[in-house]
């Protein structure tokens, strides 16, 4: 295994490799493993680790069966605290559950939370979050009246890239939040977000700038995340007409009373 630093910087190198994949497509990447001092401890998810697309355990399944049948975003908050298979393997950390309008026409979904989210509890607050708001504020909607969540409710260590298996075993939750909310629009926020609920393998380049129907009445849309942007501010161009074109259909289907 890689020792601290070449750890550190082989990450970089994948980190950069990656985004190239999100632009141009997929290509196979090596696994780097972890550092060879790394403190994680393993999962405490028991067996549905590694289970690939096995059926969840039964405690899995009643849970399943009760966050279908929540009836307000309170409800499932609750259901949300006590569930053990929405924690990644990093130990200890916070629901981050979502916030925003319960009654919101546009949802907004991440990826998962990072460490300022974990430790307030709230979605997007940290540097791509302040982005996040600025992005809204252009196309003049306030971030209390929009709501937002991740796919994932937990941070993953070392804002790794959430897992298949993490984010199969935290999508009843989500889609319960979706139905909740029932929002008109839907703006998943990068690679992860978009693939994960259009259950695809398609880059960026190519879910980007047209409304995707969704679970039947929603129209989702896929832009680049915040943080992505933070990295790569040649991207903001196409953020700008991605968020334009939410705009206009949302004036479309509400009327233009701002
Ligand atoms: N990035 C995300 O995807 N979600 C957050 O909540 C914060 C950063
Ligand atoms: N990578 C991501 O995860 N999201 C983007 O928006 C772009 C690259």
């Amino acid at each position: 295994m890689p020792d601290k630093e070449s750890h550190k910087i082989l990450q970089t190198v994948r980190d950069f490799l990656k985004q190239e994949e999100d632009t141009y497509g997929p290509f196979q990447l090596p696994d780097i493993g972890k550092p060879e001092s790394s403190g994680q401890t393993k999962t405490n998810i028991g067996k549905l680790e590694g289970s690939g697309h096995a059926e969840p355990a039964d405690a899995g399944l009643d849970n399943v069966k009760r966050v279908e049948q929540a009836k307000t975003l309170e409800e499932l908050r609750e259901l949300c605290l006590n569930a053990s298979e929405l924690h990644t393997d990093l130990e200890n950390t916070n629901l981050v559950f979502g916030i925003g309008n319960p009654d919101a026409k546009v949802m907004l979904i991440g990826e998962a939370p990072g460490s300022q989210e974990d430790k307030q509890g709230e979605p997007f607050v940290g540097r791509a979050g302040q982005l996040l708001n600025k992005i809204l504020e252009a196309i003049s909607f306030r971030r209390e009246e929009v709501y937002i969540a991740n796919i994932l409710k937990h941070r993953p260590p070392n804002n790794r890239d959430p897992l298949p298996e993490e984010r199969r075993r935290s999508l009843p939750y989500l889609y319960r939040q979706i139905d909740l909310i029932r929002p008109q629009f839907i703006v998943c926020l990068g690679r992860v977000s978009a693939q994960t609920l259009l259950d695809t393998n398609q880059p960026m380049k190519a879910l980007r700038g047209r409304f995707h129907p969704f679970r039947n009445d929603i129209d989702l849309m896929v832009t680049f995340h915040p943080a992505a942007l933070l990295r790569n501010p040649a991207w903001k161009r196409d953020t700008w007409e991605d968020v334009k074109m939410l705009r206009k259909r949302y004036d479309e289907k509400n009327g233009e009373n701002r």
